[in-house]
């Protein structure tokens, strides 16, 4: 199991370049099941995530390339004869985003089972409103032995209002849409900027979706959709992790390749802790010049903070003069980091949804385990500013959705490197 050994202490100078947004590649994977014509999706990130829904879609009769090289980072999907409409348990209990070919199985095939995913290290993470919706557009729905049956001959077009906001949901029943009979209105969906990325894919493939991005999403349905090329957004998430990394260690980073607008939560709470930040066009440059201040925290779906992004913060609240308080609003058991980041010296305090920090604490190396991939993220940061070297055990955490995170790290002055070798540097094409 890959380990990172981090020694803390080096301010992040220079340029790191974002890849593009597993949250956003890993719908538009699943879209690809839409069609029997091949889909072609660019700026793909080479992380764990990506290579366990490839192994979902061709366990299903699907046709995967998957490529990564300087040029390109590509995958090129031919759904042409789908033998197995199934997501086995052994693949979806490693990624509960697999849920998300449920939907596009059965507007494409008739019918899926896929398995129920399960709880996770962040909650419960039931999809019961996933079911709720296929149902609503006409799905025969069966739940035994820990799977998810659901048949239909053809989808009909529904009124759906979401009782919660959930992004793999809005996503789920989009793509189940475009191929249902008639218009599907859909209400009190995710706003997150992968929805609307899959909902240009769709559209792109032949679909009829209008308000992708707003609380209302309408579709009508069409018979047949076709095959496309379509570029994935950045990771805003990852932009996000960068920023906050360059602030605590007192850095001048430059975040490129990234998409300023999916990030004003993120910069406008930096700025309120008192980090100085430049945005251009693709990038925004932070400069953690200044002393800290804290400040309190909601997560809330987007626009608002996102809950991705809550345990890079705790780590920055540590460094920050004053009492922060930080709301988890989104899932229930989000502190996994703190308990870690109070072995390196935070002073943090558990009580329910909320975490207070007081700050500013210097923070000392510790051996420190990773829980889950946000999480894992932020012990990361603690240890770029911990006196000493950090050893952060099952890094495979962090591999399910941060691309070559040492490499790049390394090339902005992070004393970083990992024990193990998960993707040798110079990745070949993965056939
Ligand atoms: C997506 O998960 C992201 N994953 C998560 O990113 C992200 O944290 C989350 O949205 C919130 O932004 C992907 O996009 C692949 P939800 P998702 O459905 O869709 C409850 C990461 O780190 N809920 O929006 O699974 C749920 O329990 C990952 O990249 C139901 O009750 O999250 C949660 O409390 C972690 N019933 C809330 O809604 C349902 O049927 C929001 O969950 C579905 C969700």
């Amino acid at each position: 199991m890959d380990k990172f050994v981090i020694r803390g202490g080096e301010p992040l100078l220079g340029t790191v370049h974002i890849s593009g947004a597993k949250n956003a590649a890993l719908p538009c994977m699943a879209a690809a099941l839409l069609t029997d014509q091949p889909v072609i999706l660019e700026n793909i990130p080479q992380v764990r995530d990506i290579q366990t829904t490839r192994n979902l879609l061709t366990a299903m009769g699907a046709e995967v390339e998957l490529g990564y090289g300087r040029a390109h980072h590509r995958t090129t999907i031919h759904c042409a004869n789908l033998t197995t409409p199934e997501a086995s348990y052994e693949l979806v209990k490693t990624m509960r985003a697999s849920t998300l070919v449920l939907g596009p199985l059965v507007a494409r095939c008739g019918r899926a089972r896929v398995s129920l995913p399960g709880g996770c290290a962040i909650g419960a993470r039931p999809i019961d409103l996933h079911i709720k919706g296929l149902e609503q557009l006409g799905a025969k729905i069966a739940q035994e032995h820990g799977y998810v049956e659901a048949s239909a001959t053809r989808l009909k077009g529904a009124h759906i209002v979401f009782d919660k906001i959930t992004v793999t949901g809005t996503e789920d029943l989009l793509m189940a849409a475009t191929l249902a009979e008639g218009e599907t209105v859909l209400e009190n969906c995710a706003r997150e900027p992968e929805v609307a990325d899959l909902a240009h894919l769709l559209n792109k493939m032949g679909a009829k979706i209008e308000g992708a991005g707003t609380p209302t999403i309408r579709v009508k349905g069409v018979s047949k959709l076709k095959g496309t090329k379509h570029r994935i957004i950045p990771d805003r998430i990852e932009a996000g992790t960068f920023l906050i990394a360059g602030a605590m260690t007192g850095g001048d980073l430059n975040v490129a390749s990234c998409e300023p607008a999916h990030l004003e939560a993120v910069i406008h709470k930096l700025n309120a802790v008192g980090v100085k930040t430049k945005t251009n066009s693709d990038s925004v440059r932070v400069m953690g010049d200044n002393p800290f201040t804290a400040s309190d925290l909601s997560t809330e779906e987007y626009p608002g903070f996102p809950t991705d992004c809550q345990a890079q913060f705790m780590v920055l609240a540590t460094q920050a003069e004053g009492t922060s308080t930080i709301t988890e609003n989104i899932f229930e058991n989000r502190f996994m980091h703190a308990l870690e980041l109070v072995r390196m010296g935070a002073n943090i305090k558990i009580e329910g949804h909320r975490a207070v920090v007081r700050g500013k604490t210097p923070l000392s190396a510790a051996a420190v385990l990773a829980s889950d991939l946000r999480a894992s993220a932020s012990l990361v940061l603690a240890a770029l500013v911990a006196d000493g070297e950090t050893i952060i055990d099952r890094v495979y955490h962090i591999d399910r959705g941060y691309e070559h995170i040492e490499e790049k790290l390394k090339d902005v002055g992070a004393q970083i490197k990992r024990i193990g070798e998960m993707f040798p540097k110079k990745a070949v094409a993965a056939r």
